[in-house]
């Protein structure tokens, strides 16, 4: 009988220790029809003398196993936490992964700008369409047919009578039409010429428009508010030149430079040597355009002016190629 306890003893302890269904070992060993319980009932052949010595060995065998059962099932559910630790672990430390943010177009963030100052003044935003009618974007603005000064507007026609919009000029036109004086507002918007993209030309390009008609409006009023725009846009430093031109849709009408921002007008690469820098074109609203409107000319008065954007854009933020901005390069975008 002893010595079935040992064999057994010790075949519980190398199964115990090779497997890992503990549950399964428990009732085969500790179970009612366990092997234990199998041994004790075998106490029958057993004399009476030895019977309590073996029922203490029997006791002693069981609370063995079961403190043997116990201690691997700790072991069994902490190496399974651990093991469960190991393959979740988060490190709080591990940098984040970055999440691409966005931004504006250097041409937009240009326009915004540019707006801004106007509507800073009081000037309120229009709009007018990109398919325009022939008359808006040349007769109304005193050009008429065969008119000279259309070559330097060539654009893309659609009919005989409609074409996409040479300048954002028409919207003066389109806002006379509709609004009595007092009128003050600005234009941003796409235009489109038949020139061949190269580093300054491209055959869509952005203008920004500008309008202001009430009574006595001078050329002082013009002056005044392009070189509050100048300043905001190029420095609080920066000088105004008008240089007579010719639009036939002003008079009298201005090439408007600005002194160079970054020689101050010595003259450097920026400027081509020159120390002023042209950004726009403007000047008094011609009689014929203001009556085409509707609008008495012996009235009202306004200036009209027209800036490029590209143009503000390309010279503020220092790119040498205006097909740059059309490109899409992220590698580009991302710079400004
Ligand atoms: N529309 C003119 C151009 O595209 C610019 C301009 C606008 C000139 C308004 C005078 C007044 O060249």
């Amino acid at each position: 009988m002893k010595e079935l306890i040992e064999k057994l003893r010790a075949k519980a302890i190398e199964e115990l220790a090779s497997s890992d269904d503990i549950e399964a070992l428990r009732i085969k060993y500790l179970g009612k029809k366990g092997e234990l319980t199998a041994l004790l009932r075998g106490m029958g052949s057993v004399s009476p003398e030895e019977r309590p010595k073996i029922g203490q060995m029997v006791n002693e065998m069981r609370e063995y196993l079961e403190q043997a059962i116990d201690k691997k099932k700790t072991e069994l559910a902490e190496a399974a936490l651990e093991a469960k630790l190991a393959a979740q672990t988060l490190d709080v430390t591990v940098p984040g992964k970055e999440i691409p943010v966005g931004r504006r177009h250097p041409l937009a963030q240009t326009e915004r700008t540019m707006r801004d100052v106007f509507v800073g003044l009081g000037f309120t935003v229009a709009e007018g369409p990109e398919v325009e009618y022939d008359y808006y974007n040349f007769e109304a603005l005193n050009l008429p047919k065969n008119h000279p000064a259309r070559d330097t507007q060539d654009t893309f026609y659609i009919t005989d009578n409609i074409l996409l919009r040479s300048q954002t000029s028409p919207v003066q036109v389109r806002v006379m039409e509709n609004k009595k004086p007092p009128i003050r507002i600005i234009s941003p918007g796409r235009v489109y010429r038949a020139d061949p993209a190269d580093a300054s030309h491209s055959p869509i390009f952005h203008q920004l428009e500008g309008l202001c008609v009430d009574k006595g409006i001078t050329m002082s009023d013009l002056k005044g508010v392009l070189e509050l725009f100048a300043k905001r846009m190029f420095g609080e430093n920066t000088r105004v030149r008008f240089r007579p031109h010719h639009f036939p849709f002003t008079e009298p009408s201005a090439e408007v430079d600005v002194s160079c921002f970054v020689c101050g007008g010595k003259g450097c690469r920026l400027c081509k040597g020159e120390g002023w820098i042209e950004i726009l074109g403007a000047g008094m609203v011609h009689p014929f355009v203001l009556s085409n409107c509707g609008i008495d000319p012996e009235e009202y008065s306004g200036f009209a002016f027209g800036v490029g954007i590209e143009r503000v854009a390309m010279i503020t933020l220092g790119i040498d190629d205006m097909r740059l901005l059309y490109e899409n390069d992220e590698r580009f975008l991302s710079q400004f």
